[in-house]
């Protein structure tokens, strides 16, 4: 047992998402997923041993009565054999408010801050596990670059693990458009449950999911960035029309984001490769390649550009 533990995560954006469980507990998905992690955006976490529990974010003591402190000092209660109470610092490099400083590069950093001071040494794969039971997206963001999780089909989860794939796309760039949200909106947990519950579009949602990430697959394989845009883009509206069709309904977007969207197929019907993704809020992740980014800053002087390869 070292005196600190220390890590840093990178948060990741599904391009073929993540949106239902087979097992609620285990946060065992109904299909695989795959994302791209955001280079040096992400979560860095510390944690020690303690006489008691206490969870800092951006330098600020989060109160015990906190989602964030009881999702952090509960995941912690699965390790009693590194320790009873923890000391744990977060810095988050990304703005809370975009949606994007999220559970996944938290537990993912946090799990390996944990490997590092238990000293366990695991491997990659046994850390995407650990983290998945913090949080189902956080299962990718233990990897930099293209990552997958497989869906798996144990019970126990033992083969539910993300990997790395063995692809770089230097070119490749994420925006993001932070939309302005009044609402308080429901966390993707309770919304993705409420969609299997009562969502009669989810039927057709798995056979989707598969089938778009073997096209993102392909399309990374191939570098064709119009039919992995493409197949983002229709994999997230996608998903938001099963939320849709929940009850109560999951609106998700805002008139803002309606707006880019309308924006990007007007930019598109006028030639520019640019596609986007979004995710259970109403930001908007712009897809584009290096060589338009002058043409997209134009048309959204606002965006923060992400090279996700350095
Ligand atoms: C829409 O990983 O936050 O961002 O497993 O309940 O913690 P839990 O859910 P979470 O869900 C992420 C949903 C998503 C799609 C994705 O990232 O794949």
């Amino acid at each position: 047992l070292s005196e600190k533990g220390s890590a840093f995560a990178p948060a990741n954006i599904a391009l073929s998402k993540y949106w239902g469980k087979r097992n609620a507990e285990l946060n065992l998905p109904a299909t695989s997923s795959l994302s791209v992690s955001l280079g040096d955006l992400g979560t860095k976490t510390e944690i020690r041993v303690a006489a008691e529990d206490s969870v800092f974010l951006n330098g600020e003591a989060m109160g015990s009565e906190t989602l964030f402190y009881k999702r952090t000092v509960d995941f912690l209660k699965l390790f009693p054999m590194v320790g009873a109470h923890f000391e744990v610092r977060t810095q988050n490099s990304i703005p809370t408010a975009a949606g994007l400083a999220s559970s996944a590069s938290g537990f993912a950093a946090l799990v390996l801050a944990l490997n590092d001071l238990a000293g366990w040494g695991l491997g990659r794969r046994m850390l995407s596990l650990i983290a998945r039971l913090g949080s189902g997206s956080a299962a990718r963001s233990v990897y930099s670059g293209f990552v997958q999780w497989y869906a798996g089909t144990d019970d126990d989860g033992s083969d539910s693990y993300a990997e790395r794939i063995d692809a770089e796309w230097p070119e490749l760039r994420v925006g993001i458009l932070e939309v302005s949200n009044v609402h308080k909106p429901v966390g993707s947990r309770e919304g993705m449950n409420r969609t299997v519950a009562t969502s009669e579009l989810y039927n057709s949602w798995p056979a989707q999911a598969d089938a778009d990430l073997e096209a993102i697959r392909l399309s990374i394989r191939e570098k064709d960035f119009p039919m992995l845009g493409k197949t983002a883009e229709h994999n997230a509206l996608s998903m938001h029309a099963t939320m849709l069709a929940a009850w109560p309904p999951l609106i998700y977007l805002q008139p803002e984001s309606l707006e880019i969207i309308h924006t990007v197929q007007r930019l598109r019907g006028e030639g520019l490769e640019l596609f986007l993704t979004i995710d259970a809020g109403p930001n908007i992740k712009l897809l584009f390649l290096e060589s338009v980014a002058s043409d997209v800053i134009a048309a959204f002087p606002d965006l923060r550009i992400i090279q996700p390869f350095g």
